[in-house]
């Protein structure tokens, strides 16, 4: 079904963890509990929609400025999401990659991290990249660094094109975003994939991540498939 429509690659800001948590008088940690659930429901129903890659916006770089309690309990789930859900991967062919910077993310995150890339790194069914540790403007500078590292005496002369700094992003091999879901209502990019989304469709969905179901998706892609998509050019 996704392949006949062009829609390769999804991202997702799954938004509303702490809204839906503080609507049901609970601590917002349980919020990003029932969003872990969600997520492993989203992953399974991608995957069995056909589509290429799901890019799930797990961690931003400015969510450090939560509290300690807050950032360490994400942190574990983390970790309990990698170590746990290797198996079912593996059912389904699943391959986990990460965009973010790996430099800021504690040590013991970045090993399984690691690991389950290596593991999963040769299924070819629906790849999951997890944005852990992601800004837009992060993967910008970064590929800046990267482009200047590999540029040498030849960057003075240069004059750079619009796809030039594409090799040096986090996955240069993954097509952009054909559409962007954020949940839990609002109308923001909040710094996600922003080189990347340049002619992404948007899809804002108002319930909260944590209500999400694989039904909420095919609406999505429904609705993605009604739009006429022109790239700056008029209709064929
Ligand atoms: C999204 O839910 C999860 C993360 C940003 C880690 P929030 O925690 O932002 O939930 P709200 O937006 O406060 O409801
Ligand atoms: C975006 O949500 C980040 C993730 C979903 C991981 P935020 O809750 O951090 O975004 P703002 O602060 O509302 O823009
Ligand atoms: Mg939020």
């Amino acid at each position: 079904m996704a392949e006949k429509t062009g829609l390769r690659h999804i991202g997702i800001i799954m938004d509303g963890n702490g809204r839906w948590a503080e609507r049901q008088g609970l601590i917002r940690t349980k919020g990003h509990l029932e969003g872990l659930k969600a997520a492993k429901r989203i992953v399974k129903a991608a995957a069995d929609r056909g589509i290429a890659y799901l890019t799930l916006y797990v961690f931003s770089t400015e969510n450090w400025k939560r509290t300690v309690s807050e950032v360490n309990f994400i942190m574990g789930l983390v970790k309990q999401y990698l170590k746990a859900e290797l198996d079912f991967y593996r059912e389904n062919h699943i391959r986990i990659r990460h965009t973010g910077d790996m430099e800021g993310l504690p040590p013991d995150i970045v090993k399984d991290l690691r690991e389950a890339m290596a593991d999963t790194g040769d299924f070819e069914g629906l790849q999951v990249v997890l944005a852990l540790n992601y800004g837009g403007r992060d993967e910008i500078g970064r590929a800046l660094t990267r482009l200047v590292k590999a540029g040498g005496e030849k960057l003075a002369a240069e004059k750079f094109g619009a796809e030039d700094l594409r090799p040096f992003l986090d996955n240069p091999d993954i097509p952009d975003p054909d559409l962007i879901i954020r949940t839990g209502g609002e109308w923001r990019i909040s710094n996600f994939l922003l080189w990347e989304a340049a002619y992404s469709e948007f899809y804002v969905s108002s319930k909260l991540w944590p209500d999400w179901t694989p039904e909420d998706l095919d609406e999505a892609i429904e609705n993605f498939q009604g739009r006429q998509r022109r790239f700056g050019g008029v209709k064929a």
